[in-house]
């Protein structure tokens, strides 16, 4: 049986391979962790680890190599080391990005957008009803952080997802920092953005920090960069904070992959996430009383 996070609005942190030698020791009292299966599928210590930390933890599986988006295909080999690890570990829940990051079979470092139209959706439905046969379960599709539009567009994000729910039933991971920082890039509202997501396919939150690419500069001059590096900046809260209200708890992932601070510092930003998500249900309470 999958371990869930034991309450709706849990915050989970990433387990990443600085820290694991650390959490496997000390056990800190994290709702639930995050992983990378790139992360433990060429490292057989790692694996072991991840092992014995989920039958402690529970799990969501966020995977950077399965490539929806690629004209090319899913790469099945790919695909299937990741099944293994999850038949293992027995995940709460699998996600991946709306992107796509390989091309004729070479990984690229780096998840690279696709324009919003007919012929995406249509590739993006064919490879996500693959990975969820694949897999066995239901996938989560994120949303990404935005740098530039396709003039050649027809759709919104958020009409393409609402497609793509409908069309294979997939979920979706909702990244509240990607829809800020997005907004703020390409010049769009996010609290409209999170207005038009379908609330009831949504799995899991992501909370990521950015940097400011022209700390001086104001926008459209201004361009954020989704570094996960950073804590969580204040409109990100705020935005979270709305989210939460429009979305109904959900488990949320302190996102911060790169200069990692001590572990201890995560589960403060987590700390924080579920204050926040503590505070957003007493005010729905007290509305409805
Ligand atoms: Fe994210």
């Amino acid at each position: 049986m999958s371990r869930k996070p034991k309450a709706s609005s849990a915050a989970g942190v990433g387990l990443r391979l600085q820290h694991i030698a650390e959490v496997a020791a000390t056990r800190p009292p994290a709702a639930w962790l995050e992983i990378h299966p790139e992360n433990f599928i060429a490292n057989p210590h790692a694996a072991e680890l991840l092992d014995d930390l989920a039958t402690d933890y529970p799990v969501s599986v966020h995977s950077v190599g399965v490539s929806i988006g690629s004209a090319d295909g899913v790469d099945h080999r790919h695909l299937r080391r990741v099944k293994a690890l999850v038949d293992r570990i027995d995940p709460f829940l699998v996600s991946g990005h709306l992107a796509w990051s390989t091309h004729e079979g070479a990984y690229l470092n780096d998840l690279l957008p696709l324009p919003y139209d007919r012929e995406s959706l249509e590739v993006l439905a064919r490879h996500v009803d693959e990975v969820q046969q694949a897999l066995g379960r239901p996938y989560h599709v994120e949303n990404p952080s935005n740098y530039l539009g396709f003039a050649g567009s027809t759709m919104t994000e958020t009409q393409l997802l609402g497609e793509l729910v409908a069309r294979t039933g997939c979920r979706l991971l909702c990244d509240v920092s990607n829809i800020h920082v997005s907004g703020i890039n390409l010049g769009y509202d996010p609290y409209a953005y999170v207005d038009e997501m379908p609330a009831e396919a949504i799995g899991e939150l992501h909370l990521g920090g950015f940097v400011v690419e022209d700390e001086d500069g104001t926008p459209p001059s201004q361009v954020l960069i989704d570094t996960h590096s950073r804590p969580i900046d204040d409109n990100a809260w705020d935005l979270y904070a709305y989210a939460l209200r429009r979305f109904g708890p959900r488990p949320t992932l302190i996102e911060w992959d790169n200069e990692l601070p001590d572990f201890a510092t995560l589960l403060g930003e987590a700390a924080r996430a579920e204050a926040v998500a503590a505070g957003v249900l007493g005010e729905s309470l007290r509305h409805a009383g």
